[in-house]
């Protein structure tokens, strides 16, 4: 593992408001010397898992040859992670759900089902932010599921979670881009994982 931030877009919308979220986390965190990539899901074809359960034997995905064979090593690599959804049915995306499923190959289970479970990306120190753009106000009303849905899992998978973003009231393409205070807020929070991945707080 190294010092190293991995950011995930979700949005199928190219240039749309998640991907000026992201570029921000990102321009920050290389701001702060840390190596940055950015990988949006839309450009990589992959599918959701299909839950054959070989990675129980394998230890790694070995039931679908897909671009998540790419993604899989940067994620071992990078101490840090930054996932951006914007909402779609008060959820992730589709596209971040069958991310997220496909990380199911990084658990551990030991002994008799159902039983105890554990994770091979777990007690090494990585960090993540979750952020979620939604047009509709109120965080419960109209975003709802969204960023549970992201902390939940890398929780589970062994990521201290250090920060969660909530962006709501924003719908057109690149809208984002005009609301300074909110990108303001991006980069308090990527300055934040910055320090953590450094061990400076
Ligand atoms: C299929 C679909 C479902 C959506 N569902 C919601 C929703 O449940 N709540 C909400 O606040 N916004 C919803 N939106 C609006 C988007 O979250 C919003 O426009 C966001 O800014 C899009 O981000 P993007 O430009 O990164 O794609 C939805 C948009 C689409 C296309």
């Amino acid at each position: 593992m190294v010092l190293k931030v991995l950011g995930i877009g979700s949005s199928p919308r190219k240039d749309g408001n998640s991907d000026i979220l992201l570029q921000h986390f990102l321009e920050t965190v290389a701001s702060n010397v840390i190596d940055v990539e950015e990988i949006q899901l839309r450009d990589y074809q992959f599918q959701s898992c299909i839950g054959c359960e070989r990675c129980r034997k394998d230890r790694q995905c070995t039931g679908l040859n897909d671009d998540m064979q790419y993604i899989y090593p940067k994620i071992l690599e990078a101490g840090g992670l930054i996932l951006v959804s914007p909402v779609h049915n008060y959820n992730i995306t589709a596209l971040m759900k069958a991310f997220i499923d496909r990380l199911y190959c990084f658990y551990e289970f030991h002994g008799e089902r159902p039983g105890q479970w554990s994770s091979r990306l777990s007690g090494q120190g990585r960090k993540a932010i979750v952020a979620a753009i939604g047009e509709q106000f109120g965080v419960q009303e109209g975003m709802h599921l969204t960023l549970e849905a992201m902390r939940l899992p890398l929780a589970a998978l062994g990521y201290e979670v250090i920060g969660t973003f909530p962006i709501t009231g924003i719908y057109t393409k690149g809208m984002l881009a005009q609301h300074h205070s909110l990108l303001d807020i991006s980069q308090v929070l990527a300055k934040l994982l910055s320090d953590s991945l450094k061990g400076n707080v």
